[in-house]
């Protein structure tokens, strides 16, 4: 089969296409003829080798998480040939950027009968962590006031809109460039980070960041005193507040986690893109011979939605 194979982690550039072995399956996964993926920041990190403990230390590597396509070879009772699936592999795990993908069956749902399969790869990984990130760690309810911080990301584009289903109130914050897409997105409110601040006067009730852009006080003084802080990362913030970080840890008003890749989620989240609920943002797709533009593009420009891989 056809995969982006890295020779050595490092810059962009490193990726070539080679002919490697189709992999086999073990019982409870099943061989998905993948033919899309996309880039998360995750996918960049594993690249350049900032998670090499996990990925590897020698040795050529093929990485990438999200994927969709069709079941080829299936040894789980969930799934049965010719099933169009979509999910995402740990990005530790990798092996996305390939014509072949072996995956968990609790990895991996049918994928939106309404979606091609590049829109369905665009979604995966970073509609669950905006879904995760607002119902499990968040637990936001309708008519609460959410603050999405980097609301047009790849995660943003999908958090703003699970939580205007959830029927919660939106502030997002984006640069000037992005707010029309943030209002079409379907946020209440948009910031220009570029030339506004956030209210200091204690609004919201949850807080999502996803740019680490907030200082722990900058928090303090706009979540209600009940609010809480959800982040995909810890805030960026110098010894002293990360001390203060520990303790409001221990409060319970932060919460740092990391996305599962969950059938049950996969499965909510295609009910809601085929009652076009969700929709997917997509900036550019690249075919695989262009896997290094594709990470050179999220990692140099500052992208709205996603860039797609088509394999
Ligand atoms: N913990 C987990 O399991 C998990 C899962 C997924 C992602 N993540 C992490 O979550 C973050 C977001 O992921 P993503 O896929 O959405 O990345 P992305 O597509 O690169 O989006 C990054 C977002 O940050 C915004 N941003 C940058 N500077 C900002 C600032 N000063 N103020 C407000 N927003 C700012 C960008 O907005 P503009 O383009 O408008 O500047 C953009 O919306 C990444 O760091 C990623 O590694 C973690």
């Amino acid at each position: 089969m056809k995969a982006a194979v890295l020779s050595q982690y490092g810059d962009a550039s490193n990726f070539e296409i080679k002919d490697v072995k189709i992999p086999e399956i073990e019982e409870g996964q099943i061989l998905v003829r993948s033919f899309a993926s996309s880039v998360n920041p995750v996918d960049t990190l594993v690249r350049k080798g900032k998670l090499k403990l996990l990925t590897g230390l020698f040795g050529e590597h093929i990485i990438g998480s999200d994927f969709a396509g069709v079941v080829s070879a299936s040894s789980s009772s969930r799934f049965k040939p010719g099933d169009e699936v979509y999910g995402f592999k740990n990005a530790a795990a990798g092996h996305a950027y390939a014509e072949y993908v072996v995956v968990d069956e609790d990895n991996a749902a049918i994928k939106p009968s309404n979606l091609s399969f590049a829109e369905s790869a665009s979604l995966p990984l970073v509609a669950l962590t905006a879904y995760q990130g607002l119902t499990r760690e968040g637990k936001l309810q309708a008519g609460q006031h959410v603050l999405i911080n980097g609301c047009t990301g790849g995660v943003g584009c999908m958090a703003v809109q699970i939580a205007k289903k959830l029927r919660a109130t939106v502030t997002g914050t984006c640069k000037s460039a992005h707010t029309l897409l943030a209002r079409e997105l379907g946020c209440d409110f948009v910031i220009d980070y570029e030339r506004e601040e956030i209210p200091a006067d204690g609004r919201y009730d949850l807080m999502l960041d996803l740019a680490a852009q907030l200082t722990l006080s900058d928090i303090e003084k706009s979540l209600k005193p009940e609010g809480v802080l959800v982040t995909t990362k810890p805030p960026s913030d110098g010894v002293g507040e990360v001390l203060s970080s520990a303790i409001d840890l221990l409060k319970a008003r932060m919460r740092m986690y990391m996305v599962d890749p969950l059938t049950a989620d996969l499965d909510v989240l295609r009910s809601w893109v085929e009652a076009c609920d969700v929709r997917p943002v997509i900036m550019k797709s690249f075919p695989l011979e262009l896997t290094g533009e594709a990470h050179a593009m999220l990692e140099d420009e500052s992208v709205a939605g996603k860039v797609v891989i088509e394999i």
